[in-house]
This record gives structure tokens, sequence and C-alpha cells, in this order.
């Protein structure tokens, strides 16, 4: 691709896509099973919406008194940001007092829920007030920023293009937050290291499969996850594991049964191809697939890096056992063998070099 191409193709990213509710209440249900108070009093931001066409608010304002929320403040991206070509505005957007044709292409909006506007005894959807934001509602603007450091709680599924640098606007401001990424986020270098030291974790549910377009019809994403901060009993929960004997003899993965688990070549760990042929009694390091992380409990291992994780390098939080010169003698015996991958030699003897893999070891 040329560099033309590459930056037009990076411009014409596509975030436009929705959560749906059921994915939402899903979530956020289970929250609420481990901690009944977890949004008890609490003001929440829910940044990057809309709610004419996200489920976000809608659910949020619905429950805003289940909840026990102090305040719900959602903004939405304005219209000429997004480089929507077809759109016309809603009749709740032009019947509105505050409806103005211009800026309801050039501005952001924001929808506050704080008190019982229409006095009818409860606190729900329809007592949501809105207007014009000044700016665009870029999430990076100087209002939205004092919005954010306004909120307890962030939760909303942001721009993938924009993951690192909305995570990073999080951080920055120490705030508890909720929000759905893509699987590659994983490995990203602003991303890991906070996951590797439990200050973030995944969530309860996978991502969803499936998302709305705002011109009908799903967009179908391959792995996309919820990354939070926010505590959750599935994180708690151990995954049941069979010994190293046991899986030895009764293993239902070929690779394992009767055969053990082979030891890398640069690195010295056991490969693990399998969440569940993870052995209970081992001690030492072993190398996990990514897929594991949704079952990561961390009174049950520890995770001390990553290896061939896309910008993190070959090996972060971790260095091979080997020298350069080890490596380019085992370059020279077996040209198969990759210096920047994780390496074994499977049962057949042949040299795999492994994917991604995430290093964890048991918890002592
Ligand atoms: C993946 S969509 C999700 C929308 C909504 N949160 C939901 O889940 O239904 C991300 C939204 O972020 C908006 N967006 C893109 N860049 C943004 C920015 N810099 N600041 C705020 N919002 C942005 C997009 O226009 C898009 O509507």
């Amino acid at each position: 691709m040329t560099n033309q191409n590459l930056s037009k193709a990076k411009k014409e990213k596509n975030d436009e896509f929705y959560t749906q509710y059921p994915d939402i209440q899903k979530e956020i249900n289970a929250y609420l099973e481990y901690n009944p108070n977890v949004f008890r009093g609490k003001t929440i931001l829910l940044p990057c919406d809309d709610p004419e066409w996200s489920n976000f608010t809608k659910f949020f304002a619905q429950n805003f008194e289940n909840f026990g929320l102090k305040k719900l403040i959602s903004t939405s991206y304005a219209v000429e940001s997004k480089k929507i070509k077809q759109w016309e505005p809603t009749i709740f957007e032009t019947e509105n007092p505050n409806y103005d044709a211009d800026k309801s292409r050039t501005n952001g909006k924001i929808f506050v829920l704080d008190h019982d506007t229409n006095q009818n005894g409860i606190i729900d959807i329809d007592d949501l007030e809105w207007k014009y934001l000044e700016g665009d509602g870029d999430f990076r603007s100087d209002e939205v920023k004092k919005l954010r450091d306004e909120a307890d709680i962030i939760i909303t599924n942001p721009p993938f293009s924009l993951f690192r640098e909305f995570l990073a606007w999080i951080m920055e401001a120490g705030k508890q937050f909720l929000i759905i990424g893509n699987v590659n986020a994983i490995s990203y270098k602003e991303v890991f290291p906070y996951i590797k030291d439990n200050i973030i974790w995944l969530g309860v549910n996978s991502g969803a499969k499936e998302y709305l377009k705002p011109q009908g019809g799903f967009k179908k994403m391959g792995n996309t996850y919820w990354f939070t901060n926010i505590d959750h009993g599935r994180r708690h929960n151990p995954l049941p594991l069979m010994t190293m004997e046991d899986n030895f003899k009764y293993s239902k993965h070929k690779e394992v049964k009767g055969i053990g688990y082979i030891k890398y070549i640069n690195y010295d760990a056991i490969e693990v191809s399998y969440t569940d042929a993870i052995p209970s009694d081992y001690t030492g390091i072993m190398g996990v697939p990514i897929s594991w992380l949704d079952k990561y409990c961390p009174e049950q291992f520890d995770i001390v890096g990553m290896a061939n994780g896309g910008d993190l390098g070959v090996f972060y939080g971790v260095s091979s056992n080997l020298s350069n010169e080890d490596c380019k003698k085992l370059f020279q015996e077996d040209k198969g063998f990759r210096k920047g991958k994780l390496c074994y030699r499977d049962s057949n003897n042949k040299l795999i070099s492994c994917f991604a893999k995430i290093l964890i070891r048991k918890k002592l």
C-alpha cells in the first residue's frame, strides 16, 4: 500500500457501530450481582454515545432509580465530525425548542438526567434534558474533559480507532470505567502493562459478536471484549484444572494426552496451547493463548509477561534465554527458527513458531 492509500484507509476507519441493549444489560447485571451498590450515588458519564441511536443512555436512564444513580451524563459526537453522508435530524431534535439547524450538524450534544423534570414521580428516560455542546463532542475537548472529571464512572463503546487514546484519557483522570475494545487492544503497549499489574482486566462476558449499523442491519465483529477496572465475580472464580499427571493421562487434547508439555527453545517455559489444559500443579512459567485472559483469576495465577504481542515486541516482562550467538546457530541448524518468535519443537520434532502468548505462573 502506498503511503497515500494507507492514510486514506486510516481516515476511512469505520467507528459507527452501536451496542445492542441486551449486551449492555447482560454485562452490567453481572457487576450488580457482585455488588448491588456498585452504581449507587454515582455520576456516570457515557461519552462517544448518541442516545438517538445507541442504547447505553437508554439503558442507564431507564434504570436510574433502580441503580440509585446520582447523575447520568451522556455526550454525542457531531454528525459532521462523524463524516456520515446521509443523515437527517430526528423529530426528537427538530421538535425540541433547543433545535438549531446549523448546530445540529456541527455540534455535539449533552444529555443530562438528575431529577424528575416532568414531575410524574419517577426519574427515567422522559426526564432527560439536552442541549448542544460548544464544540463537536470530541472526548479530548476541554468541555468533555470537564464532564469526565465530574464523573465517577465512564462507560461506553468508544471509537476503536482511538482506543489507546481513549483509555489513556480515562487513566489520566483515575476513573472507574467499563469500555468495549478489540482483542488486539490486549497486546497494545498502552494496555497490557495495566492488565499484567491487575490495574485493568477483562469484563465478565466476552464482547458481542454483532453490533448495530446506523443505516440498519448488523456489523459482525470477530473478537471484542469489555475492558474494566470495576470488580466482578467471574474474575474471582478459579478455573477448574487437572494436575500435570492427570492431563497426561486424560487430556482431551491429542497434543497433551500421552505426550505432556513441551518446553520452548528460546524461553524457559512450557507451551500450553489450550486454556483447559493448564496443569494445576506446575510452578514454572507457562505460555497460554490470549483467550485465557477472560478466564483469568488473580488469586489463581500471576501474569509474568507476554511473547510476540503486537507492539510489545518479542518478549515483554521477561527475556529470552538465548544469546544472539545461540539464535544464529539455531537458525543455521533450522531455517524455520525465528529469533522474533517464541518457538518449540512439537512431538514430531517440527519447529513451531507461536502466535502471541501470555506468560503466566501459578500463584504461590
Ligand atoms: C463504536 S461507536 C459506539 C457508539 C455508542 N457508544 C454505542 O455503543 O452504541 C463509537 C462512537 O464514537 C464516536 N466518535 C468517534 N471519534 C470520536 C471522538 N474523537 N470523540 C467522541 N466520539 C467519537 C463515533 O462517531 C461513534 O459514534
